[in-house]
């Protein structure tokens, strides 16, 4: 997969920017505020759909204006594929090869990107919520299909919980809680798969990393639930999830709000047998997260034969120097398709080779060279 050219219209700061990557690295420098992020994240929303950072879709919209465009032309299994997302009145419409996309499978078939931020840097130390999308972002990657499954199952959970916050008969809460339970047994599921094939190329990826005699840990269960998660087929998970949904309703109604499901949900990050959470250095910290990256990037790899792209924003400064090193070495030998920001080009120049696009980022407006 390689994207050719990418144009951005009226998305956040960014004017009218097209711009042609490199099969390497592409490399945009500009100061705070320049336009940096938003390029990127142009880029993710075009192939995923979702923002990267933003909680309103009309935030992406330049002010003042009515809609933002994002333009992407890939190479895609030796055929050319033009993406397009196009989005106005806090929606959004997607197009393939400028005809209206029929299904998200349509639209993400063969592109893959993995993200990189600063925000990612924080998860280990953070809130699970913000541990639960750092999974979901991963299993998005390797399951498209999960984008359209998790909001079915978001949508039963408002329903029940407007039941909840309403004082709704518990009779009324059954009617949900079969959706709710169904919905809710395939994200377990496709969790389940994503941990199944990344946990062991993790904890190899963090010693090669890691630079300490601890191992990392990397694991994943429904809390508040009892079942054998390892083995359980959809339909045990579903009927675990609904039993736990009907003994939990009374609790739940003097609360307002669901208590069990995927929502509650933590990814445990562990380090020499501990809680990474409580016990990880920072350095320790952003080699875990670190090399679960690297771990989605060959598990990607390994499941399509296709490298997915790679966008990494403003990460080196959050690295001590020696990993900052082993992350543009492993970019560099990986041969994937990457796209870097930086305010300090010398931070990611051993990422750098001759084939590298350097691009200078000011004021929304992107032009090429160094500046
Ligand atoms: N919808 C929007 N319309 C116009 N400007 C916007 C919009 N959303 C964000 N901006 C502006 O875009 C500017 C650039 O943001 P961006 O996050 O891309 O900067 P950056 O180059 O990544 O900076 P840093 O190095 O600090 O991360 C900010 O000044 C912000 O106010
Ligand atoms: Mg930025």
């Amino acid at each position: 997969m390689r994207l050719l050219e990418l144009r951005c219209e009226r998305f956040r700061n960014l004017d009218e920017v097209t711009l042609t990557p490199s099969p390497g690295a592409t490399v945009a420098v500009g100061h705070n505020g320049a336009g940096k992020t938003n390029l990127l994240e142009a880029l993710y929303y075009l192939a995923t759909l979702k923002p990267l950072r933003a909680s309103k879709l009309s935030e992406l919209v330049r002010h003042g204006e009515a809609s933002a465009k994002v333009t992407g032309r890939f190479l895609l299994s030796g055929a050319e594929r033009e993406l397009q997302v196009e989005i106005f009145e806090g929606s959004r419409a997607a197009y393939v090869d400028g005809k209206r996309a029929p299904s998200f499978d349509d639209y993400f078939g063969g592109v893959s990107v993995v993200a990189f931020t600063p925000d990612d840097l924080m998860v280990v130390k953070g809130s699970p919520e913000g541990r639960r999308a750092f999974l979901d972002r991963a299993v998005f990657n390797r399951f498209p299909a999960f984008l359209a499954e998790s909001r079915a199952y978001a949508k039963a959970l408002k329903s029940r919980n407007r039941l909840l916050k309403d004082q709704a008969p518990a009779a009324h809460l059954v009617a949900w809680d079969e959706t709710l339970a169904k919905t809710g047994a395939r994200l377990w599921t496709r969790r389940r798969a994503l941990m199944g094939e990344l946990q062991a190329r993790a904890v190899e990826a963090f010693q090669r990393i890691g630079r300490t005699e601890s191992g990392a840990s990397f694991s994943y269960a429904p809390a508040k639930v009892e079942l054998d998660f390892a083995a359980a087929s959809e339909e045990a998970l579903a009927q675990a999830l609904q039993a736990a949904l009907a003994a939990r309703a009374l609790r739940d109604l003097e609360r307002g709000h669901t208590s069990v499901g995927p929502h509650v949900d933590d990814l445990e990050l562990g380090l020499g047998g501990q809680s990474a959470r409580a016990f990880a250095s920072q350095g320790q910290a952003r080699a875990i997260v670190l090399a679960w990256k690297v771990a989605e990037i060959e598990n990607l790899h390994a499941a399509s034969g296709v490298l997915p792209l790679l966008l990494l924003d403003d990460v080196s400064s959050e690295l001590d120097p020696d990993r900052n090193a082993f992350l543009m070495a492993y970019l560099h030998d990986s041969g994937a398709q990457t796209l870097l920001t930086t305010t300090d080009p010398s931070l990611v120049k051993r990422a750098a080779g001759p084939q590298t696009v350097w691009l200078s980022v000011a004021g929304g407006k992107v032009t090429k060279g160094l500046p």
